[in-house]
């Protein structure tokens, strides 16, 4: 949520910091904004709208300033515009900063700042970071935001510029993500890796409270009292290519795209060639997994919808009772838990507010927390007691699809580990699924390509105006998430049902304009789910079954199919979710709508 970049060097940054921007996209774009360091003072471009207009408005102009800024917004505090796009300036035009994250003391500091005789020309919580530090500027820059934390309550990542210190940037980070990239002769700040990925995979990641002063030379980090510190670098694996589309019309679609890819590296070491499960690497021993009485899973949006999907297989499987909230309503709800409850933190930034908080909550309680997660060094791997990560790649496209079926599969490895060490299922019963989870990956290279009958239906049904999912069981938690995708993408309203609850109340939407989507493959409950589809047909709707190859009963009852390959019915999830991903995908394109930047979204929401 909002993207932050900054850049100390030897060579003209700005086409540097735009590419970044362009790079951090996916973490908003209702605005944004550069400053460069010019030898005459500091020279700021704002635009609303996405990068594209800041572009139009700054593009053309060359520059030969070696120190800048740039940001791109997501809008907390004021609306979308030129006055509330960062960069923000003090009062003299000598300072400038951009923030990700929230001030939650500013109206209590802007009142005061405005009694000193500030004037303050935007309606953010940002903009008094600016005045804050122009009062104390006469230290110096370093000394000044050192100095400006400490007034601050909230959780943000800022970094600042100064007329008077042509050849720094300043940077700090309280809760919010900010990391350093060192290259050759110029240093980068950064909210995420991939903004500097062209430039170097050398990263130093920040702790809260750092505040570090970038020069093209190095970095130099103090904490806010002004000790010194001492960092250490870490080199990322990622590849530059995850950042490029690849020759693929929009990320989302790459990223569908790329799922076999990410199952495959997801699961590679862990799954053995017997068919066991090896989470060594998690560092969570069996002796420990047998003492669990209890999980609790918390995540937001689709990391959601993977664990309630992967609930059902964990108390099936393991059988341990599971429970899972989405985490803004945990970290609220007075939760019961204790040391004998392994609370798994799905995230797939390691960014997302309200289950960081809910991770902490657990931590504080003395549960043992494990964070899934797609992103080394992010914060839900630095909070967590044990980290099972996802290998999906960079992933861009806000609406999540490899990240999705990445951590559908992690969770299974758990959820075998787990079964394996409490002896709840025969060894042959576990190594039997885990050799039919090693095939999961090819079968869904087989399902993409049957793309094209995937379109043939969104083709059909595109101007519908609201379409109902229903499943049961794992299936139900597969509906939630294609639901969510096609409403995120296509902004048609959606509603998932437990086909079982339709009779109380969704079935009174249904009419001859509502197609109902329904996830059918073969599990044991699919005779209950025949009968919930011959009440939609009753009246009158159109069924698109996701169903089973060779299902001949579906075939029958549904006006249109979306075929999946036959797999053990714990692990379909993975294949299930993949034609209703394309779905929502197909539908939104033919409407026109950018589906890597859908409308109010970002990816990662560090915010409450
Ligand atoms: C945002 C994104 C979703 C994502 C959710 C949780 O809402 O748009 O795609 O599922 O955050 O993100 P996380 O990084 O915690 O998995």
């Amino acid at each position: 949520m909002c993207g932050i970049v900054g850049y100390a060097g030897r060579r003209p940054g700005k086409p540097i910091i735009l590419d970044g921007l362009r790079r951090l996209e996916y973490r908003g774009y209702d605005s944004a904004g550069i400053v460069l360091v010019e030898d005459d003072g500091l020279e700021s471009v704002r635009a609303v709208g996405n990068l594209d207009a800041l572009f139009a408005t700054c593009g053309q102009s060359t520059s030969e300033a070696t120190v800048g800024l740039g940001h791109t917004r997501w809008a907390t505090h004021g609306r979308p515009s030129d006055e509330n796009a960062h960069p923000h300036d003090d009062c003299t035009g000598r300072v400038s900063i951009v923030l990700n994250g929230i001030v939650e003391n500013y109206k209590e500091l802007r009142a005061q700042l405005t009694e000193r005789g500030h004037t303050l020309t935007s309606e953010t919580d940002a903009e008094v970071v600016a005045h804050l530090i122009e009062e104390r500027i006469g230290g110096g820059l370093t000394t000044a935001v050192r100095e400006t934390v400490g007034l601050l309550d909230g959780h943000y990542a800022l970094c600042a510029v100064s007329a008077d210190e042509p050849e720094i940037v300043v940077g700090t980070r309280d809760q919010a993500p900010l990391i350093v990239g060192v290259g050759d002769d110029e240093m980068f700040f950064a909210s995420a890796i991939p903004a500097f990925m062209a430039h170097t995979r050398t990263v130093i990641f920040l702790e809260d409270g750092d505040v570090v002063t970038l020069r093209a030379e190095g970095a130099e980090f103090c904490d806010v009292g002004g000790a010194p510190l001492v960092r250490e670098e870490t080199v990322v694996q990622w590849d530059d290519d995850a950042a490029e589309k690849g020759g693929y019309e929009t990320f989302m679609l790459k990223e569908i795209h790329e799922q076999p890819a990410a199952l495959r590296d997801t699961l590679a070491g862990r799954l053995l060639e017997d068919g066991t499960v090896d989470l060594s690497e998690v560092g969570i021993g069996d002796e420990m997994l047998r003492r669990v009485r209890r999980v609790f899973i918390v995540a937001c949006g689709t990391s959601y919808n993977a664990g309630l999907i992967v609930s059902y297989a964990i108390e099936q499987l393991a059988r341990v009772p599971v429970q899972i909230d989405v985490a803004s309503e945990f970290r609220y709800r007075e939760p019961v838990f204790g040391p004998d409850t392994l609370v798994i933190g799905i995230t797939q930034s390691g960014e997302t507010a309200d289950t960081l908080a809910a991770m902490k909550l657990a931590r504080e309680a003395g549960s043992p927390v494990l964070a899934l997660c797609n992103v080394m060094g992010s914060q839900a791997t630095r909070d967590a007691d044990y980290v099972l990560f996802t290998r999906a790649g960079l992933e861009i496209g806000v609406a999540a699809t490899k990240t999705h079926t990445s951590q559908v599969a992690a969770l299974l490895l758990l959820a075998l580990r787990l079964a394996w060490a409490r002896g709840a299922q025969s060894e042959a019963e576990l190594k039997r699924l885990g050799h039919e989870l090693r095939a999961v990956p090819e079968l869904v290279q087989q399902l993409l390509e049957r793309d094209t009958a995937v379109n043939a239906i969104a083709q059909r049904y595109h101007d519908e105006r609201f379409f109902l999912y229903l499943g049961r069981g794992m299936g139900f938690a597969v509906c939630l998430e294609g639901a969510l995708k096609l409403k995120e993408i296509s902004y048609i309203p959606t509603e998932a049902y437990a086909a079982g609850e339709m009779k109380h109340g969704p079935i009174a939407l249904l009419d001859k304009e509502s197609p109902v989507v329904v996830v059918a493959d073969d599990s044991p409950i699919f005779p209950k789910l025949v009968s919930n589809i011959e009440e939609v047909r009753a009246r009158g709707a159109d069924v698109i079954a996701v169903a089973t190859d060779g299902n001949e009963v579906i075939g029958e009852l549904s006006r249109d199919v979306l075929w999946v390959p036959r797999c053990d019915h714990h692990l379909a999830p993975i294949l299930t979710v993949v034609p209703l991903q394309l779905l929502a995908y197909h539908i939104a394109t033919i409407k026109g709508l950018n589906v890597d930047q859908p409308r109010n979204l970002a990816k990662t929401v560090t915010v409450e």
